[in-house]
């Protein structure tokens, strides 16, 4: 019996959440591993849209959904998640949603601070989603964070506000802005502590059952291999692992325990946020993918920002992440497009190179060496079968295939859940 992992294999909104929706019809679990509500999960199904960022894609289909250690877990955002799609008539219940007890929670002091940085004139504008998510990461590893299972313990969680705040304060002195009184993150916590703590559980433990009793295992990645912490366009990242490999850390189910990844690939590039991107156009490329993808951020609304195809950034993830194969999506964007270009490799200082440098003054100075191929003038919009595609999207394909060195094994030609090929399935390997 297969598990999967699903990573994206870019700067994230590869359309993770509808494959993710796609596949947990076959899944029995469905687990969160890292990040937290920075992401956004869009899924379409008969026409509605659910759009999911701390929740697993899964609960839509009620399947058993986990946030795993590795996320950080804003409680008030989760309480307001659970709400909305309640509204939506998705009923989400300690049955179907676990919390990893030692899941490390973002506090509205995190939510302030990522938002005084991003606003400082001095330093480095990383365009986040102003959610926290790095102080809150911050906090983790600097072995200060308040963990769902604190709540608990009442007994002990003022001294661990007390810790927390000898280090916020201090900082907060430095800014110039007010102090936190320990009574008040008190209360701010109090506030949500019984809406949480029905849903923790000892999530290492859960999922080994699981997988003992021959359960499909799903890992939802969010973000994208571009964005990770180490392997990403440092420090224009997010504060996570993003690579497939921390699907094992971050739920506390081991590496052995996964059979294939499957790396989201858009047909071209989109990024969110400041940081190097070497196929992006400002022209009137950038503007018809825009357009046509209608790419603009799920959790911010920003625009993102577009270009052609980037094959070396995906061999690259394809190494970083150890692809098995990709779902290839939002190919029917490119449809009536004359010609199509593919970045095959970068130019450095004038050396030809098929690599991302790691310095952030080669990443911006990288310019692509393009291949032109010719478009298609039919559409693959709303395309179910392989037979559907014109003879020209087939060979776009192929050649991205053999570009980055991993198979396509799912194609996406919509945002509808049925509008999908299968061409392997990843729990089948
Ligand atoms: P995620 O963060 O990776 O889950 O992706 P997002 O939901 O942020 O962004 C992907 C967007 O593309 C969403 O609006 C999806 O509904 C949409 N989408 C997904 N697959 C396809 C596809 O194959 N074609 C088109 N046109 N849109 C798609
Ligand atoms: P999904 O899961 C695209 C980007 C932000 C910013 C950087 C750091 O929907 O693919 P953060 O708030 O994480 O500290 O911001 O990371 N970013 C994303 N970009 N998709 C996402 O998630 C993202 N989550 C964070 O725009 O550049
Ligand atoms: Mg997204």
């Amino acid at each position: 019996m297969a598990n999967v992992v699903v990573v994206g294999s870019q700067w994230g909104d590869e359309g993770k959440g509808k494959i993710v929706d796609w596949l947990s019809e076959r899944a029995d679990v469905v687990v969160r591993y890292q990040g937290g509500h920075n992401a956004g999960h869009t899924l379409v199904i008969d026409g509605v849209s659910y759009k999911l960022s701390l929740l697993p894609s899964g609960v839509v289909r009620g399947k058993l959904s986990v946030i795993g250690n590795g996320v950080v877990v804003d409680p008030h955002h989760f309480v307001e998640e659970v709400k909305k799609l309640a509204d939506q008539g998705i009923t989400i219940s300690p049955e179907v949603l676990r919390i990893a007890e030692n899941a490390p929670l973002i506090l509205s002091l995190h939510r302030e601070l990522d938002g005084i940085r991003e606003n400082a004139n001095s330093g480095l504008k990383i365009g986040t989603t102003r959610r926290g998510i790095g102080p809150a990461y911050e906090d983790k590893v600097g072995r200060r964070a308040i963990r769902v299972m604190d709540l608990a313990e009442p007994d002990t969680l003022m001294s661990k506000i007390e810790r927390l705040l000898t280090h916020h304060n201090a900082l907060r002195r430095g800014m110039g802005i007010d102090e936190l009184s320990a009574d008040a993150l008190h209360d701010e916590l109090m506030q949500v502590a019984d809406k949480i703590l029905p849903y923790i559980d000892r999530v290492w433990y859960q999922l080994d059952q699981q997988r003992r009793a021959g359960a499909r295992i799903l890992f939802e990645g969010a973000q994208g291999a571009l964005l990770d912490n180490d392997h990403g366009t440092y420090p224009f990242v997010t504060s996570s692992n993003t690579v497939a490999g921390q699907a094992a850390a971050g739920s506390g189910l081991g590496p052995t325990a996964i059979d294939y990844v499957l790396g989201i690939t858009k047909a071209y590039t989109t990024r969110v946020g400041e940081g190097p991107f070497p196929t992006e156009d400002h022209g009137e490329i950038g503007n018809f993918l825009g357009t046509r993808g209608h790419e603009f951020g799920v959790v911010t609304g920003r625009k993102r920002r577009c270009g052609w195809f980037d094959a070396v950034l995906v061999r690259q993830t394809v190494k970083t992440s150890g692809i098995t194969g990709i779902a290839l999506t939002k190919l029917d964007v490119l449809d009536g497009l004359d010609e199509i270009k593919v970045c095959v490799g970068y130019e450095l200082d004038g050396e030809r190179i098929d690599y991302l440098p790691a310095s952030m003054g080669a990443q911006e100075r990288v310019t692509p060496i393009y291949e032109t191929l010719q478009g298609w003038s039919e559409t693959t919009a709303g395309a179910r079968s392989w037979a559907e595609l014109p003879a020209q999207a087939v060979k776009y394909v192929r050649y991205i295939e053999e570009l980055i060195g991993a198979p396509v094994a799912m194609l996406s030609t919509s945002p509808e859940r049925l509008d999908t090929i299968l061409v392997h399935d990843p729990f089948q390997d």
